[in-house]
């Protein structure tokens, strides 16, 4: 059911844990499933994205999908990091079980979390950034059912 790829980023996922301090900070979560993903991005000043970390409660498939989308934003630029949408983060991966796609898009919308909590503390426009409708700001997570 699930590739090798998928399979490694489940058991060995990358980039586990928190950034103190970090740049940005953004927290989803998926209304069906209840499951919350929150992603950290240490921004340098040149808009380069020098680390990222997640934590995720939620499925094998929402592990495996933060886990490479981490690999891929590192080292890019905050517009870049645009371009890590849940079909590239699924194509790393080399594929998805159909009913496993939403997960995916759990890890994309995470990163503009983070990225649109980054531009709103720096008074940064990025291009083609949407805040995620399923953003959840701190103190909120009382109100999850609502999703
Ligand atoms: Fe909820 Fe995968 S089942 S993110």
């Amino acid at each position: 059911m699930y590739t090798e790829k998928v399979m490694d980023h489940f058991e060995h996922p990358r980039n586990v844990g928190e950034i103190e301090n970090a740049s940005g900070v953004g927290t989803v979560g998926n209304a069906k499933c209840g499951d919350i993903m929150r992603m950290y991005l240490d921004i340098d000043d040149d808009g380069i994205i020098k680390d990222c970390k997640f934590k995720t409660f939620g499925c094998g498939a929402a592990v495996a999908t933060s886990s490479m989308a981490t690999e891929l934003v590192k080292g890019k630029s905050v517009q870049e990091a645009l371009l890590v949408t849940n079909k590239a983060v699924m194509e790393a991966l080399d594929g998805l079980p159909p009913v496993k796609v939403h997960c995916s898009l759990l890890a994309e919308e995470a990163i503009h979390a983070a990225l649109w909590d980054y531009a709103g503390k720096h008074g940064i426009v990025i291009d083609g950034l949407v805040k995620p409708k399923s953003d959840i700001h701190e103190g909120e997570e009382a109100e999850e059912e609502e999703y």
